[in-house]
């Protein structure tokens, strides 16, 4: 099996708010095919699009309505096949996201488990009995606020629900649903398509009795299926979305013997900045030492037995300059932008960058909650306006962790609303599209958009960045992420600065060869003094 995504860069479309070929304020298809000649530029393998999907858009698509129709907002089924067919002509290959932990409320399947006990689709879903005092069956809550069980008062049993309660949960347990979800993965497949991102898919194994929902007792049985099923034997590229993975559920679900999944998404580095336990919401500065923990343990675990997905950002996240580098000056944005794409994309795995991480988009700051679009972000505000936080308390989170970070429109020239729509975006541009732009960034030779295009080329050329061993440096420091990676004769030596300081630094006598780093003037000597967010990567041979 000829594994090519060990050699691919993706590149992550989140459709609504990418480029707008009509007029009426959303990202389409069309949009899409517009813009495939800037990705071949930037020179990514590889087009993850985020759900288009028929769905009532409860939560952007993640709710699907129609797992075989593409939403008209989107465009058509017409559209979707010219987009696979430019992507493939040009030599780019699209994913698409498979959202199957749930459906949304608008699916026929919940719609007929509506009607009663009785219809054979009641159990594709996951019904309990209430407590004898009418309570929910238990008080696994929400990720998007409340409780996580919904009342149906005409069959008086409630329905799970993990996300928003008109995302209701499939019940995995039910056989015929398998192969269902099987039947509609393999007809996209047999459409040509290169693979899945496979939304929240370490939930399917859940057993909501004995509260387990990540990592349940069914998960690599079903999992194990689907692969014999589904993707045994095909090109592709799968990679689950496992937010409680850890290294041994990746090293079990990406074994090269037999990789159920091609990688998964570990999100392990991306809540250390979250007080542990308290959600996403409880704001804690990372501590760097973390952070080379996180990802030597996943380097240096996966390696030779399984393979990594290397990402900073995506459609949940916020925006990684504004989080772990520094957007409060040009020059910080630009140079912190590169530093933490160094960082990244010099280690082993499959990196994903997420539109607008090449230009070095930023979060947003809107004042007003109602121009706040994400059912996670207005839900919590609620709740936590009930539990006695104040507007500022809950604004200051948004605007640290809210998806919308994510979401607000691909800011293309510094023309109305960015170039994005001509008509009313859907979401409000962030209003620093004048400056941070497409345009702006292809007139300029030292944008980060020239600086992911050179990282992709070196990853293309450099084997010891594509399989080299990972060794940890300075395991301490609590500034410098320094790192070198080893295949036969040749190392790789990467060193960061994380701050916005100097650093001193020490580094071993070799006859090196930069590869790349952020700063234009750099002389390497034994004793350095790394400038405010210098990243170099070195290459020697012995
Ligand atoms: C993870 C997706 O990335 C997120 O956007 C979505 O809200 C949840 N799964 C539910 O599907």
């Amino acid at each position: 099996m000829n594994r090519w995504f060990e050699q691919a860069v993706v590149y992550q479309i989140y459709p609504m708010s990418f480029n707008d070929s009509n007029g009426d304020g959303i990202g389409d298809i069309p949009g899409i095919i517009e813009k495939l000649d800037y990705l071949k530029e930037l020179g990514v393998d590889v087009i993850w699009l985020s759900p288009v999907y028929q769905s009532p858009m409860d939560d952007n698509g993640y709710d699907i309505s129609d797992y075989y129709a593409i939403h008209p907002m989107f465009g058509t089924m017409d559209d979707f096949k010219r987009l696979l067919d430019e992507a493939h002509k040009r030599g780019l290959r699209i994913i698409m996201d498979l959202v199957v932990n749930h459906t949304s409320d608008e699916h026929v399947w919940f719609k007929e488990a509506l009607k009663g006990k009785d219809n054979p689709y009641r159990d594709y879903y996951i019904w309990r009995q209430p407590n004898p005092d009418g309570s929910a069956p238990n008080d696994i809550r929400s990720v998007f606020s409340g409780p996580a069980w919904q009342y149906d008062e005409a069959s008086g049993e409630y329905y799970f629900h993990m996300f928003s309660k008109r995302q209701p949960d499939l019940n995995w347990q039910n056989p015929e649903l398998r192969e269902e979800i099987y039947r509609m993965i393999n007809w996209w497949l047999d459409l040509g398509i290169d693979g899945f991102r496979l939304d929240v898919i370490d939930h399917i194994g859940k057993d909501v009795d004995q509260k387990i929902i990540v990592d349940g007792p069914y998960l690599y049985d079903y999992l194990d299926e689907m692969y014999e099923r589904c993707f045994k034997g095909r090109d592709i590229l799968t990679v689950g979305e496992t937010p409680g993975s850890t290294v041994e559920m990746a090293r079990r679900l990406t074994n090269k013997e037999r990789p159920i999944l091609s990688m998964i998404f570990n999100f392990q580095h991306i809540g250390l900045d979250e007080i542990p336990g308290q959600g996403k919401w409880a704001l804690k500065p990372l501590d760097l030492r973390d952070l080379k923990r996180v990802f030597t343990n996943w380097q240096v675990e996966l390696h030779d037995l399984g393979w990594n997905s290397l990402y900073w950002s995506n459609h949940d996240q916020p925006r990684i300059i504004s989080r772990w580098g520094d957007a409060s000056t040009e020059e910080n944005r630009v140079r912190s932008g590169k530093m933490l794409a160094t960082l990244l994309h010099m280690m082993e795995g499959t990196p994903y960058i997420y539109q607008g991480e090449e230009i070095g988009m930023t979060n947003v700051k809107f004042p007003e909650l109602s121009d706040y679009r994400d059912i996670e972000t207005l839900n919590m505000y609620k709740e936590k306006r009930e539990q006695g936080w104040t507007h500022d308390q809950i604004m200051t989170s948004i605007y640290a962790k809210g998806r919308d970070n994510a979401r607000t429109p691909m800011q293309w020239d510094d023309s109305e609303n960015a170039g994005f729509t001509t008509g009313t975006p859907w979401m409000k541009v962030n209003p620093n599209y004048k400056n941070i732009n497409v345009k702006q960034a292809l007139a300029d030779k030292n944008s980060l958009f020239y600086y992911y295009q050179q990282l992709i080329q070196i990853r293309k050329q450099e084997r010891v960045i594509q399989v080299g061993t990972f060794e940890l440096l300075e395991e301490d420091h609590p500034q410098l992420f320094m790192y070198r990676r080893h295949h036969a004769n040749e190392h790789l030596l990467v060193i960061c600065n994380f701050v916005g300081e100097e650093v001193n630094v020490t580094i071993e006598d070799h006859d090196y060869e930069m590869l790349i780093s952020n700063y234009e003037d750099v002389t390497i000597n034994p004793e350095m003094t790394l400038r405010p967010f210098e990243a170099i990567a070195l290459k020697y041979k012995e």
